[in-house]
């Protein structure tokens, strides 16, 4: 190559990455930070440098900064962490290609929580058609606790959840499909007023532990238009969350739509309006569930669950207020959370099981439970089906199973 032409190319470069990069400039495109997009190589390095970017990028006449990651290509990403705040009141990341995790447990280069988390980032939207696969096959399958080999050393990694949102007022995330991820796919913590809609979720319906949507200590969400089918619950509403709205979800494979668990390990914990409207569970295990640990304190209350379809589901409507998974000493403890002001509206469909309604509360009691326009039938031709109930009190009106305990009107 002649010198000049090596200058003026050079000159191309310099000039095309300052136009790019430039001052007062809106748009950051994780290609012109060197990202691969070859789903090879690592390109978490290229993503870290975009966003700062983006987070150092003012508010400019274009609108809101945004960062792209674009179409047609294959993004690899190492656990990243995204923190605020950003100088501009508002940033937006919009996915259109596929992002994946490292392909094995063992090309993590570290152990996280979640494997992209974004932190203290307020007016965050995030949007796009684009994919986030979390690549968990074998992290589910591996056994032991993930025994992990990192520079040499054995380490231990709990596995980590795909998306994580902690801090984050006035969330907007729509459009992706997240498929795989090893643990929990998103997962939402001390988030106010935020909107999550037009997603897509996907996992084995025998992946453990791959929650769709996991919500605690966050309030006034909506949660809208989703399809989730995993290995665990759709969505699991968890400790300190009130004014959650959620609808349009199609829920299946999975757990349902859990309230709880609350109050694990004897903690105080609460849940209030809570609002589930227009929902269906296609072969779910559950489908409208409370579920709360013994020896624990606090409430789960003004809960509403109406407009629900269910197909072959296999426990429809549950409150278990002695919910134990297993790995604790589930002993019979006198102190439980107190659950009041639950609402069943409008349910039909077919129930897998045939208890259909199970209402299993503590002798502390669930109170004002009330129940309009249930009609639950059984999966099975000419099987009826049941509903069993203690320490429930409350009324039902056109409820099929009735339900003993409830006082009918
Ligand atoms: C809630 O979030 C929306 C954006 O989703 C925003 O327009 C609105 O101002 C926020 N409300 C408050 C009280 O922050
Ligand atoms: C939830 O729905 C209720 C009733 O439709 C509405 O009043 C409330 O503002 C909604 N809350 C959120 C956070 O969207
Ligand atoms: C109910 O939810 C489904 C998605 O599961 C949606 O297609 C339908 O439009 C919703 N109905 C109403 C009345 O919003
Ligand atoms: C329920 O899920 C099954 C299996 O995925 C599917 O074939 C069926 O179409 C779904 N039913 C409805 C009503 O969506
Ligand atoms: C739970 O209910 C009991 C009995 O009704 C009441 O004494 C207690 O204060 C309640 N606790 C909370 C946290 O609401
Ligand atoms: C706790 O009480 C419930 C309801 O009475 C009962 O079904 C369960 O077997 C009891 N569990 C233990 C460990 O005693
Ligand atoms: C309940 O649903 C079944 C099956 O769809 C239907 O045959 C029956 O008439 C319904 N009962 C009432 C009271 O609506
Ligand atoms: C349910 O129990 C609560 C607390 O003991 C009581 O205030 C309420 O009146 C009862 N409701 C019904 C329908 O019996």
């Amino acid at each position: 190559m002649s010198s000049v032409l090596v200058s003026s190319m050079l000159f191309c470069i310099i000039a095309a990455s300052y136009f790019r990069i430039g001052y007062g400039q809106t748009t950051f495109n994780v290609l012109d930070y060197d990202a691969a997009g070859d789903g090879q190589r690592d390109d978490s390095e290229a993503f870290l440098k975009a966003w700062k970017a983006l987070c150092a990028a003012n508010e400019g006449d274009k609108g809101t900064p945004r960062l792209i990651i674009p179409a047609k290509k294959k993004f690899l990403f190492q656990p990243i962490k995204l923190s605020g705040p950003c100088k501009s009141n508002s940033v937006h990341v919009e996915i259109l290609g596929k992002v994946v995790a490292p392909k094995t447990p063992n090309a993590w280069k570290e152990c996280v929580e979640s494997w992209i988390s974004f932190s203290s980032v307020t007016n965050l939207i995030i949007s796009g058609a684009g994919e986030i696969n979390g690549q968990g096959s074998r992290w589910w399958t591996r056994d032991s606790n993930l025994n992990h080999v990192r520079n040499g050393n054995k380490a231990r990694c709990q596995r980590p959840k795909a998306l994580g949102f902690s801090k984050c007022n006035n969330l907007q995330l729509s459009g992706l499909t997240l498929a795989d991820s090893p643990k929990g796919h998103i997962s939402i913590d001390s988030c106010h007023n935020g909107t999550v809609s037009y997603l897509h979720i996907r996992a084995p319906k025998d992946s453990p532990n791959t929650d769709g949507i996991d919500i605690s200590k966050s309030s006034h969400l909506n949660i809208h238009d989703c399809n989730i089918g995993t290995g665990d619950d759709c969505i699991a509403i968890n400790s300190g969350s009130s004014h959650i709205n959620i609808t349009n979800i199609a829920c299946g494979p999975g757990h349902g739509i859990s309230v709880g668990s609350l109050g694990k390990n004897g903690a105080y914990a609460t849940a209030e309006e809570i609002h589930v409207r227009n929902c269906s569970f296609n072969g779910t295990l559950n489908g409208a569930r409370i579920k709360t640990w013994q020896g624990a304190s606090g409430y789960a209350r003004k809960i509403s669950f109406e407009q629900i379809t269910l197909i072959e589901t296999s426990n429809p409507i549950i409150i278990d207020q002695y919910y134990c998974n297993g790995r604790h000493d589930c002993k019979n403890l006198t102190s439980t959370l107190n659950v009041s002001d639950v609402t069943y509206n409008g349910f039909h469909g077919t129930s897998k099981n045939e208890k259909a309604i199970t209402f299993d509360c503590a002798t502390l009691g669930c109170v004002n439970i009330v129940m309009n326009q249930i009609n639950i039938t059984s999966a099975i031709p000419n099987k009826e089906t049941q509903a069993s109930c203690s320490n429930v009190n409350g009324t039902s009106r056109a409820t099929a199973p009735q339900v003993p305990c409830l006082q009918i009107y």
